[in-house]
């Protein structure tokens, strides 16, 4: 998808004055147009992970749009993305998802659907085409960025197996799930993460094999049904004193 915003989000180099993004939007938010606390929690007391979608409403085109270029902004170490976000539209695949997804039928009512996906066998290769990009976005050449790659190959993919480095890939796309979910809580869309799958058979059903990918997490996306009993569930958490520890 081309995107409003034409470069990646590698930060600016050392001493530009290059805006981070096309469309500049770190210097035109100002305290006045951020969101408040309260209207932060306000959101995020809203979501709850829904059962059962509303199987008529669907996700406008702009929220859409938007919901995808927050998958694209996610950070990941080392920036290197080691993901693809599959966005399943096709009704016949939605409902064999179904079965795979032991009957959760989130993933055939909601307006749109993202299985998440991580690349398998991470390596040289897509270490480089990062490096090929960074050097595109910030206009400078590959060579000046030979530091840049011995990290990442040294930190990230020399130093790992690959059960270890496909490990390290899906803990990047779970990143992606969390800024999805918050994002579409802040645009009053509704979310259901779900692990309840059999990777193997999304794997299969969806043709990831072929293309060296596999299913993490997936995300359904949309309305809640009115009739959905957890939308009246309350939080279920843990106290403050018993998830933090102040060092
Ligand atoms: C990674 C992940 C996977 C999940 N998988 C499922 C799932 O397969 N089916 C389901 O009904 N809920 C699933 N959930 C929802 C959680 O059970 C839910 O987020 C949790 O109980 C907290 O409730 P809340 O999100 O409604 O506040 C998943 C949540 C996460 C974050």
């Amino acid at each position: 998808m081309q995107s409003p915003h034409s470069c990646n989000a590698e930060a600016a180099l050392p001493g530009s004055v290059a805006p981070r993004y096309a469309g500049d939007l770190m210097k035109t938010t100002t305290p006045d147009t951020l969101i408040s606390p309260a209207d932060l929690l306000e959101r995020l007391d809203w979501r709850y992970a829904v059962k059962q979608f509303d199987p008529t409403r669907r996700i406008d085109e702009s929220t859409w749009s938007a919901l995808e270029e927050s998958l694209r902004l996610s950070p990941s170490s080392g920036g290197l993305q080691p993901w693809k976000f599959v966005v399943v539209a096709d009704p016949t695949v939605r409902e064999k998802l179904v079965s795979a997804a032991f009957g959760q039928t989130q993933v055939r009512d909601a307006s749109h659907l993202v299985v998440f996906t991580a690349k398998k066998d991470f390596g040289a290769a897509d270490v480089d085409a990062h490096i090929r990009n960074v050097a595109a976005v910030k206009g400078v050449p590959v060579e000046s960025l030979a530091g840049l790659r011995g990290m990442l190959m040294g930190g990230i993919v020399g130093a790992k197996d690959s059960a270890g480095r496909e490990a390290w890939a899906a803990r990047q796309t779970y990143l992606a799930l969390g800024v999805l979910i918050a994002s579409a809580a802040l645009l009053g869309v509704d979310a259901a993460p779900m692990e309840g799958f059999v990777p193997d058979q999304f794997d299969t059903i969806l043709g990831l094999k072929e293309l060296g990918l596999t299913a993490t997490v997936v995300c359904a996306l949309g309305y809640r049904s009115e009739t959905d009993p957890y939308a009246l569930a309350p939080k279920v958490r843990f106290g403050y004193d018993q998830v933090f520890l102040h060092v």
